[in-house]
């Protein structure tokens, strides 16, 4: 499937649920957001029928389970193995925040789910409880742990770069690929959604990440992962692991995408910058066929905006969006 833009687009973002078991403080409010009722959430039977459409029939051929938190969903690890029957799809992870990982690793590699990233910000408890609002550094831990023994891998670990904040742990980041298969990304920070905070945390580019690493480590070398999103990946010679750099505002990776996101309650959104979205539940419970279903994605898809404009705040979309509900 390509776009009005000439972008193959092969990767599903799939939010199986806005909840979340965490308040990270660049995504959510401590009460949370409004969360949907279930009725407004796609069942796993509507959610499998569209992924289906989509890998059947439109070449998406990487599934990629997000949330809010998607291991908080009840049946997820069935959902998994339901979704990985679906032929032509090659590829399917899973974004989480680690917190129920420990206990969930193996049952979703044994369902067939391929590879996690998981949410990490800081090595730090105090810093922990102050960004997520919640006690689990040890828990995240843990979960890193299992993934790896469970072989979800390439296991990467996301690091949203605090301008003022959790800089100064770049250098012990970078350490925790040095000997284990462990790829750390940093990520720079959207201004997505109100709970931004521009006060607190500074907009700080990957490349000032990079020269703090490359001044402790010495000059990085090109580095490889599997994976098809938007991370560029370099290694410290010799490292057993890479360091990836996700620069989501400094440099657009736009003309590269390659995604589209689902939301839970059965929107399809083109592309995490924008506010247009294409409902699906709707027609979906309305018994529409698939010949009708497939139109509306092709539509929802042919939709898909030459690039964000997140770093233009005037822009209303940009303190609407939420992360949590698109899926990140
Ligand atoms: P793989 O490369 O396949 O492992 O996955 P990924 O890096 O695309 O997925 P992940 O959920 O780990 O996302 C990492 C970060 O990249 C998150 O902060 C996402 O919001 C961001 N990201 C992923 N896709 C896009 C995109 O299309 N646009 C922007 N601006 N950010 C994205
Ligand atoms: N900017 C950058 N990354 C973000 N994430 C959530 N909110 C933001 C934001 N405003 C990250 C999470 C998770 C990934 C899916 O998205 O930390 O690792
Ligand atoms: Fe939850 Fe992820 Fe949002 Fe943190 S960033 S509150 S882990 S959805």
């Amino acid at each position: 499937m390509r776009d009005q833009y000439e972008r193959t687009i092969e990767y599903l973002r799939l939010s199986v649920t806005d909840r979340c078991n965490l308040r990270c403080r660049y995504c959510m409010a401590e009460a949370g957001v409004a969360w949907k009722s279930p009725e407004e959430i796609l069942s796993y039977e509507e959610l499998e029928r569209l992924v289906r459409l989509m890998v059947t029939r439109l070449g998406i051929s990487h599934v990629r389970l997000t949330g809010g938190e998607p291991l908080v969903r009840q049946g997820i690890v069935d959902f998994a193995r339901r979704l990985r029957a679906v032929p032509g799809l090659r590829d399917l992870s899973l974004s989480t925040n680690g917190l129920l990982l420990a206990e969930m690793a193996g049952k979703l590699r044994q369902a067939g789910v391929d590879r996690v990233n998981i949410s990490l910000d800081t090595l730090r408890p105090e810093r922990f409880r102050e960004i997520a609002r919640r006690e689990g550094l040890p828990r995240v831990l843990a979960g890193v742990e299992a993934a790896l023994k469970a072989g979800l891998e390439p296991v990467k670990l996301n690091c949203v770069a605090l301008g003022g904040y959790n800089e100064d742990e770049v250098v012990d980041f970078a350490r925790l690929t040095l000997d284990r298969p462990l790829h750390v990304r940093f990520i720079e920070l959207m201004p997505l959604g109100t709970e931004y905070q521009w006060e607190a945390w500074r907009f700080v580019p990957a490349e000032a990440l990079r020269r703090r690493i490359e001044a402790a480590f010495g000059p990085l070398a090109p580095g490889e992962v599997r994976g098809a999103g938007p991370a560029r990946y370099l290694r410290i010679p010799g490292a057993v692991g890479t360091l990836g750099f996700i620069t989501a505002m400094s440099q657009h990776f736009c003309a590269d995408c390659n995604r589209v996101r689902l939301t839970a309650d059965g929107y399809l959104n083109p592309c995490l910058g924008s506010m247009l979205a294409t409902d699906l539940r709707a027609p979906l419970r309305a018994g529409a066929g698939d010949g009708e279903i497939l139109r509306l994605l092709t539509e929802a898809i042919s939709l898909k905006p030459e690039r964000h404009q997140m770093e233009d705040l005037t822009r209303p979309e940009n303190r609407q969006r939420r992360m949590s509900g698109i899926g990140g």
